[in-house]
C-alpha cells in the first residue's frame, strides 16, 4: 500500500506531530504533502520521510475554522488550480491520509473521480466553540465521502457524530514513545530545575502552543494566588494574528506584582520530557474543550502530578483523584485550590503521577497504536 498524507500546516502542532509519527513508521512506502513550509517539513525528513510543499493561494490559506460564507466567495476562482495540481500527486497513490479540515477539503474535491480512496484523521471537536457551523457543516459533508475517520477521542468522535457524520469512525488516541518518559538522570533534571531559576521553589508548567483557548493564563491568574509557586509556559504562538497577540497579554500579565520575577517564558522547546520531570505539576489549561490533548497524555507517562480542565477528552483520560486532577474550564480560583492541595500533600501527587504514568503507558505505548493504525488502513484500503 503507497499512503500519501496531506496536512496543512508547516509547523508542529499536536496533529502534525501524530502525523510524524505514522508516516515515519509507513515511511518505506508513503509521502507526505503540506500545503505550507516550516520546521514541520524538516522535522519529518529528519525522520527520513519523504515530503514536499504544494501551497495553495493567499486567498485559500486565509481560510480558518471560524470563517464564513464571505470569506470562502474571494478564494474560489483561485481553487481550480489548486485542485489540479492536487490530483496528479493524488492520482498512483492506493490511500490519501487527510490529516486536517484543510487537508480534508482539498483531498476530498481533488481525488473526485480518482478512485483513490481516502481516510480523515479528525483532530478537532466539530463544535462551535471551535469551528463556524458553516465550516462544521462542510467538514462533515466532505467525511462522509472518505472511507472511514479516525477519531483521536471519544469527545471527537461523539461530536462527529452529533454534527452528522455517518463514515465508520475509529477512535485511535495518540501513541508516545514511553521510553522517552523514563526516569531521566537527576543531574539533568536539577540542572534543567536551576537553567529556569527553580531552586527549590515548587514548579507549575504549562506546556502547549500559545492560542486564546488554550487558556494559559489561567495559570498565572492562578499563581497570583499561591506566592512561592514558579511557573514555566512552554510554547510559542503559531497560527493566527490572535494567538500572537495573546502571547503578548501573557507575557504583560506575567510583569503584574503578583507574578513578577516568578514566570518564565521557555518558547518552542524539543526536550519536553526533560521538561515536565523537571516541573512539579503539569497543568492543561483549555478554556474550550481539547479534542484529545497530547500534553495530558505526555504529563501521565512523565509520573507528574496533572491537573486538567474537565472538558473534551482530558475528562475522560484522567480519574479524578486517582491520576490526576481535574477542574472547571475557566475557574483560575479552583485551578489554585487543585495546585495547592497537591503542593500540601506531595506523597500523594507523587502516587497519582505513578498510577497515571503506568496507565498512559497502557493505553498510549506508541507501537500498539500504529499497529491499530495500520489495521484500519488495511482494511479501509481493502474495501
Ligand atoms: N510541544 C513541543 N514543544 C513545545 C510545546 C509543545 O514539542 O514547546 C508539543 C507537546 O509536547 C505536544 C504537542 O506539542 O506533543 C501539543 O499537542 P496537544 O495535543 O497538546 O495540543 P495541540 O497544539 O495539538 O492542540
Ligand atoms: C489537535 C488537537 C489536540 C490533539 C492533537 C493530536 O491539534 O487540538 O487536542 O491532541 O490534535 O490529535
Amino acid at each position: 500500500m503507497n499512503v500519501l498524507f496531506l496536512d496543512q500546516s508547516g509547523q508542529p502542532g499536536g496533529a502534525e506531530l501524530c502525523l510524524a509519527d505514522t508516516a515515519a513508521h509507513l515511511r518505506a512506502r508513503s509521502r507526505v504533502i503540506l500545503f505550507a513550509h516550516g520546521p514541520f517539513e524538516q522535522m519529518l525528513r529528519d525522520r527520513g520521510v519523504d515530503v514536499s510543499v504544494l501551497e495553495p493561494s493567499p486567498r485559500l490559506s486565509k481560510i480558518r475554522k471560524k470563517s464564513g460564507l464571505i470569506d470562502y466567495l474571494p478564494a474560489l476562482p483561485e481553487l481550480a488550480g489548486f485542485l489540479a495540481a492536487l490530483r496528479k500527486e493524488i492520482r498512483g497513490s492506493d490511500l490519501v491520509y487527510l490529516n486536517t479540515a484543510k487537508a480534508l477539503l482539498y483531498g476530498v474535491a481533488a481525488g473526485l473521480g480518482s478512485g483513490v480512496p481516502s481516510v480523515f484523521h479528525l483532530h478537532d471537536l466539530l463544535i462551535p466553540e471551535h469551528f463556524s457551523r458553516l465550516n462544521i457543516r462542510i467538514i462533515t459533508h466532505a467525511a462522509n465521502r472518505t472511507r472511514g475517520v479516525i477519531g483521536n477521542s471519544q469527545a471527537t468522535a461523539r461530536a462527529f457524530q452529533e454534527a452528522g457524520g455517518t463514515a465508520p469512525v475509529h477512535v485511535i488516541p495518540n501513541g508516545f514513545d514511553a521510553s522517552r518518559f523514563a526516569p531521566l538522570p537527576g543531574g539533568a533534571v536539577l540542572a534543567a530545575r536551576e537553567e529556569f531559576h527553580a531552586g527549590s521553589a515548587p514548579v507549575a508548567a504549562v506546556f502547549g502552543r500559545i492560542a486564546r483557548w488554550k487558556g494559559q493564563d489561567l495559570l498565572l491568574r492562578a499563581a497570583s494566588e499561591i506566592p512561592n509557586l514558579r511557573v514555566w509556559v512552554v510554547g510559542e504562538a503559531f497560527f493566527t494574528g490572535d494567538d500572537h497577540r495573546y502571547a503578548g497579554e501573557l507575557r504583560e500579565l506575567a510583569t503584574s506584582p503578583a507574578l513578577a520575577g516568578r514566570v518564565d517564558f521557555l518558547g518552542q522547546r524539543d526536550d519536553i520530557p526533560l521538561l515536565m520531570q523537571a516541573a512539579d505539576i503539569i497543568v492543561h489549561t483549555s478554556v474550550a474543550p481539547e479534542p484529545f490533548g497530547r500534553v495530558v497524555a505526555e504529563g501521565m507517562l512523565s509520573g507528574r502530578a496533572v491537573v486538567a480542565s474537565r472538558a473534551g477528552s482530558p475528562a475522560e483520560m484522567i480519574r479524578p483523584g486517582e491520576t490526576g486532577w481535574l477542574f472547571a474550564p475557566g475557574d483560575a480560583g479552583e485551578l489554585a485550590a487543585a495546585i495547592q492541595n497537591i503542593l500540601a500533600q506531595p506523597d500523594r501527587g507523587r502516587a497519582t503521577g505513578l498510577l497515571a504514568s503506568a496507565e498512559a503507558r497502557k493505553q498510549y505505548s506508541l507501537s500498539p497504536v500504529l499497529e491499530q493504525t495500520s489495521r484500519v488502513l488495511s482494511g479501509l484500503s481493502s474495501l
